[in-house]
């Protein structure tokens, strides 16, 4: 049952409908910049929000900074007299919604670090007024919404919003983010939006808002439930890529190949679901966000065992991958040390030039660490960033069939589709394949080639 919509509500209601409401994004990365562009194509005027002035500088010289969404996302925003980006957080007042896609890290001990949010709530609070509708979309743990988010906002109200009643005043939500950078099949407008808010009015309007630019979006009972979910996805592959990394060890043993027995079961039409194994976890989502629900869930007296177990298994894959290499390496009457080894592809997954948690980092890292000479090579990166946990500063040497055979081995850390896999089995010494690129390969390569 939804209560009788307030006055506030009917007439936020009727700005959203009729495009008259603006919208504010805060946070213009990965998430933030395609739903912009989705709800700004929608119809909405929007204003992106961001700490980092270079994002609102290449907007402004129209320079893409996220290569993998195309120049014409950047393009369309900034050419638009319905769009405009600062980072002048004075300005949330003028929004009737306010996203937020701002960074959800953990801490040096695992623990989720929820700073950016709070200080984003800062923000929010000093601008607060009747009719605004706030939505969280960054990953996080249940009830960060209600517990963490609200409270921050509100003690930070001027005076005159003090006052102010969640739910009557303002309305807020959280609406989790399901990009996948580098999807060619789905896109930020494609992908199904779940929306809960903290009462069935905040949902019902941040679902009207979602639906200006999103083809399906999903109602659920809460925000809990939107947070929940969240985790719920990916959690669901944290585990199921643990489980099958733990696989191929087993079968790498028995010499039989993994690749080909995840293809032979997903011909079962029903209950099952390919995943592939690698030589461990990136990216910003899956290596972290589990550990969201692990910190919380001993608040309320549980362990994750799934959850943790996944993570030992994933983090022990670099070590596993470079025993693979330490092996093929010894049959080719090579030590590790002293050997000139190229790592292809620096970025966690395919196609994309995001490096965060890539597992490639600890390749090098290890190898490093065992007296290697490490190179890597991806046409998307071709200079290191500082990550979490690495500052590398390398640059990314070319794939040349010279380059290719000067090396002892060739580790194929991601599958980038730029690179040339034939001349790779041309010229490579030894090639060990974490991901199973050289599949059209297997029989010109012969023992010139490792799975791992
Ligand atoms: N990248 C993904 O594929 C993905 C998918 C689903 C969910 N998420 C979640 O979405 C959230 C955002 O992730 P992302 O990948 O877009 O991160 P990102 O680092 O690409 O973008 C975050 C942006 O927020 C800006 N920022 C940081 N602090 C800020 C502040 N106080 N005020 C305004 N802007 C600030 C940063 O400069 C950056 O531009 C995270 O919670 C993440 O877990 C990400």
């Amino acid at each position: 049952m939804t209560t009788p919509a307030s006055g506030t509500a009917a007439e936020l209601r009727t700005r959203i409908e009729n495009d008259t409401a603006r919208v504010g994004v805060i946070g213009l990365g990965y998430v933030g910049l395609p739903l912009a562009h989705a709800l700004h194509r929608g119809g909405l005027a929007v204003i992106g929000f961001d700490v980092d002035r270079s994002k609102i500088e290449s907007i402004e010289a129209k320079e893409n900074y996220l290569r993998h969404l195309g120049d014409s996302m950047i393009e369309d925003l900034a050419s638009s007299d319905r769009f405009e980006a600062t980072d002048d957080f004075g300005r949330l007042g003028e929004c009737d919604v306010i996203l937020i896609a701002v960074p959800t890290p953990l801490g040096h001990h695992n623990e989720p670090d929820l700073s950016y949010i709070r200080i984003t709530a800062e923000h929010i609070g000093r601008s607060l007024r009747p009719g605004q509708l706030i939505v969280l979309e960054s990953t996080t743990y249940p009830r960060t919404t209600r517990d963490e988010m609200l409270p921050v906002i509100m003690a930070n109200a001027p005076e005159a919003s003090r006052d102010l009643e969640c739910g009557r005043d303002f309305f807020v939500a959280f609406s989790p983010e399901r990009e996948d950078p580098g999807r060619k099949d789905h896109s930020t407008s494609t992908i199904p939006k779940l929306v809960g808010g903290l009462d069935p009015e905040a949902t019902s309007l941040a679902a009207l808002v979602y639906r200006k630019g999103i083809a399906e979006v999903v109602e659920v009972s809460s925000a809990e439930v939107a947070e929940s979910a969240k985790l719920l996805e990916n959690i669901f592959r944290a585990v199921n890529i643990a489980m099958v990394n733990e696989m191929k060890v087993v079968l790498d043993r028995m010499d039989i190949d993994i690749w080909e027995v995840v293809r032979a079961a997903s011909t079962k039409p029903f209950g099952f679901m390919p995943f592939f194994p690698g030589p461990g976890l990136g990216g910003h989502c899956i290596p972290i966000d589990p550990f969201y629900l692990t910190w919380k869930a001993k608040e309320v007296g549980c362990s994750t065992r799934f959850i943790e177990l996944a993570g030992q298994v994933n983090t022990a894959m670099p070590e596993y991958v470079i025993d693979r290499v330490a092996n093929a390496l010894n049959d080719h009457a090579k030590p590790v040390k002293g050997s000139r080894i190229l790592v292809m592809g620096l970025a966690y997954k395919p196609d994309v030039d995001d490096t965060r948690e890539s597992p490639s980092f600890e390749l090098i890292k290890i190898l490093e660490g065992r007296g290697a000479e490490v190179e890597y090579s991806d046409p998307h990166i071709p200079e290191t960033r500082r990550v979490r946990r690495h500052d590398l500063k390398m640059k990314s040497i070319e794939l040349t069939p010279e380059n290719i055979a000067d090396f002892d081995c060739v580790l194929i850390s991601t599958n980038h589709e730029a690179f040339d896999y034939g001349m790779v089995a041309d010229h490579a010494r030894l090639v060990v394949d974490t991901r199973d690129a050289m599949r059209a390969h297997h029989e010109a390569m012969g023992d010139r080639l490792v799975l791992a």
